[in-house]
């Protein structure tokens, strides 16, 4: 263990840390787009139960993995090896994690530009850009190279001043103003014609729906994508966690409050879009589905700002710069991945490291923005889809029988000396070793 490396200060700054990184436009987007896809509240019943069921135990494992190593996922998973060939394996999953984190991160840095980008527009507009404001609203490479460009510097700005001042101190501020946001716009668009349509939706289950085989992989899928597990992030969380700290309540606490943000946001989103409805735009496609992905929230939402007359402009910003902060605190988590392993690998410092892995994902966007068509939605399924399970599966492996219980017991006592006659430790161990992995590759196999 090196003795000079930073951890978090304090434990509400890792909870917001970690909750920065798993609170992101997973949340606020994905969860609202596929609960409304997939009968509403149906949805988020299931996804209930799955978080807790798989995504805390399989978030538990990187913890501890993290903390018991206290290094990066390179020398972690190294750590864990017990022979030549296994150390060249798990060398092999590490770097390839390192590869799928910044590949998140380049596709990511694009979708985040153009929250910016909407939330940059009502300023220009105030400021009596006009033509400005239009051109930052409308697709093309350009704009894509100023915005990305901004949001990447952004993340490097805070990831090049470390766990203390950059991680811990931003998610301080930026989580609770985002929570704030939420809540003010929540309780804005409640008010509009439309909105309990969408609220209806929302609260009242489809039954029929329940038990889809469809249902169950998105809503897998979103729970581990939205608690940011499978490429080392919880990892390296987890190893500037100091050791008197509860993991498996730290862990619990990031769920729910990964949880709580995503059905708050779905309060906000669905009623929007109905509310937006009501307002003439069209929020469904040929086939009679809501329009998915990054479409709905650039075509329906600021046509919903718009016709709020004055005030639209002011809470169109608002909105979106709630998304851009969103999208901050998790892309600071995904930065650290390559980072924590080169200053920890090489004699880089964190400035030098920061700026040359930040500003290579940063081309990485740019590639996939001028072959947008061709390139973002293969490079999306193949981390969120194909990869994040894979390496979830895998983490639950190391944890379960890289390490020994002894190890596990011994690293989950610390801060929590109690653990062995708890709830928790009769399940957890079990859990990770057969239940979680199965039942991931279950739905991953059914997936394919
Ligand atoms: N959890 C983040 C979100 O919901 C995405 C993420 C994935 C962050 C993987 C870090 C690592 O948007």
């Amino acid at each position: 263990m090196n003795p000079a490396r930073s951890v978090f200060s304090s434990r509400l700054g890792f909870i917001l840390a970690a909750s920065g990184s798993a609170v992101g436009l997973g949340n606020v987007w994905s969860f609202p787009t596929q609960t409304a896809n997939n009968g509403g509240a149906a949805f988020v019943a299931v996804y209930l139960l799955l978080a807790f069921l798989l995504a805390y135990p399989a978030l538990m494992a990187e913890l501890v993995i993290g903390r018991y190593s206290r290094a990066n996922i390179v020398n972690a998973l190294q750590g864990l090896s017990h022979s030549k060939a296994s150390k060249a394996v798990n060398t092999g999953v590490a770097y390839y994690g390192v590869m799928i984190a910044a590949l998140i991160l380049s596709f990511y840095t694009i979708v985040a530009g153009w929250m910016l980008a909407h939330c940059l527009e009502p300023l220009f507009i105030v400021l009596g850009l006009t033509d400005f404001s239009q051109w930052i609203v409308k697709s093309s490479f350009e704009r894509d190279l100023l915005c990305c460009s901004l949001f990447a510097i952004l993340t490097m700005l805070i990831i090049a001043n470390g766990v203390e001042a950059g991680i811990e101190k931003w998610s301080k501020r930026l989580m609770p103003l985002l929570v704030l946001l939420l809540i003010g716009l929540i309780i804005y668009v409640l008010f509009q014609p439309g909105a309990k349509e969408g609220l209806k939706i929302y609260l009242l289950p489809d039954t029929q729906q329940l038990l889809s085989p469809s249902l169950l992989i998105s809503a897998l899928g979103q729970a581990f994508f939205s608690l940011s597990l499978g490429v080392g992030t919880m990892l390296i969380y987890g190893s500037y966690i100091s050791k008197h700290e509860n993991l498996a309540k730290l862990g619990a606490i990031v769920t729910m409050v990964d949880v709580g943000i995503a059905f708050t946001a779905g309060l906000l989103i669905i009623p929007a879009i109905y509310v937006a409805q009501y307002n003439g735009a069209n929020i469904f496609n040929d086939s009679g589905e809501l329009i998915a992905g990054p479409g709905l929230i650039f075509q329906v939402l600021p046509a919903l700002f718009n016709s709020m007359e004055n005030h639209g402009l002011l809470v169109g910003g608002i909105f979106f710069a709630l998304m851009s902060i969103a999208a901050l605190t998790s892309s600071i988590s995904m930065l650290e991945v390559p980072v924590s392993v080169a200053i920890e690998k090489t004699s880089l410092s964190r400035r030098a490291a920061t700026l040359i892995i930040g500003g290579s994902c940063l081309l990485i966007s740019l590639i996939i923005s001028a072959n947008f068509d061709a390139l973002f939605g293969s490079v999306v399924s193949l981390t969120t889809q194909y990869s994040e399970p894979l390496l979830g599966i895998l983490f639950c492996l190391y944890a379960g029988w890289a390490l020994h219980r002894n190890q596990l017991l011994h690293e989950l006592k610390q801060g929590y000396p109690a653990i062995e006659t708890s709830f928790f430790w009769k399940i957890w161990p079990w859990y990770i070793r057969i239940v979680c992995p199965t039942l991931i590759a279950l739905t991953f196999i059914q997936g394919l």
